[in-house]
């Protein structure tokens, strides 16, 4: 059944919601059949495919073109495309490039905090995913965010602010546990956390990270669940040996 969102605010206080990042049809085929909540077309793309030094490099047409590939793998799980660098700076941008990510398959998109820009999304019929704490689209400090008072009382009016904008759940990146715990009780939408501790109503990863294919670094709050590089690595030396040593293709992969 597919994952609505109705269905994802109820789970608010129920039941866990899961979330990974994919990219590919292939990728995103095996997270729906595992049964995840919602899958990310994160445009973290930029870097663990496309292998770019950040986010920012990342263009509507490649997000269009992922979230395709992603949504043809789709039957159950919520599909999520995210909003590129600069496709929302201003609303008339924001309406056309939403639209044009909901065409090539996704139900919501997510934005990088901007309530404003939200708020437009949303009264258009746009159905937006907030993101507060470490953006990577703007942040220059990749480091934890909200740890003095200061700071965390702007966290808790961005997350305010972006549920009054219209926002249907809101992403914590890299915040103090207590901080996210408070604005989870704080706000009536689910919130979903990436190195925000257990107190969030759901939890996400780039899938990159945590199945240890993008090896380039590893954040601390990443828990690697795979080591499928290493595999991969393992199953092309096995095949480059068989090759230089005429032992692929046998009979069995041959045609007579
Ligand atoms: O781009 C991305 O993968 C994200 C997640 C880290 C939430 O925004």
């Amino acid at each position: 059944m597919k994952i609505t969102i109705d269905k994802m605010k109820s789970m608010k206080g129920n039941e866990k919601i899961s979330m990974l990042t994919a990219y590919d049809y292939s990728t995103a085929k095996v997270m729906d059949e595992s049964g995840i909540d919602i899958v990310l077309i994160g445009d973290s793309l930029g870097m663990v495919v496309l292998g770019f030094e950040t986010t920012q490099k990342v263009t509507m047409q490649d997000m269009i073109r992922h979230t395709g590939a992603v949504a043809r793998g789709i039957k159950n799980a919520h599909v999520v495309a995210d909003m590129p660098y600069r496709s929302y700076n201003n609303e008339e941008d924001a309406i056309k490039n939403a639209k044009l990510l909901i065409e090539a398959g996704a139900d919501s998109v997510k934005t990088e905090k901007k309530p404003k820009i939200t708020k437009t999304l949303v009264e258009n019929g746009v159905n937006v995913m907030g993101h507060i704490g470490l953006t990577p689209q703007t942040i220059t400090d990749f480091k934890v965010q909200g740890k003095d008072e200061e700071a965390a009382k702007q966290l808790k009016e961005e997350a305010i602010a972006l549920e009054n904008a219209g926002c249907y759940a809101l992403i914590l990146e890299c915040i103090p546990m207590q901080l996210s715990k408070e604005i989870t009780e704080t706000v009536k939408i689910p919130t979903i956390g990436i190195g925000a501790g257990l107190y969030c109503d759901g939890q996400v990863l780039v899938s990159s990270d945590m199945l240890g294919l993008f090896t380039d670094f590893k954040p601390k709050f990443v828990k690697r669940y795979g080591e499928i590089s290493s595999e991969m690595k393992k199953a092309i030396e096995d095949y480059k040996r068989d090759v230089k040593e005429s032992k692929f293709p046998t009979d069995e992969f041959s045609f007579h």
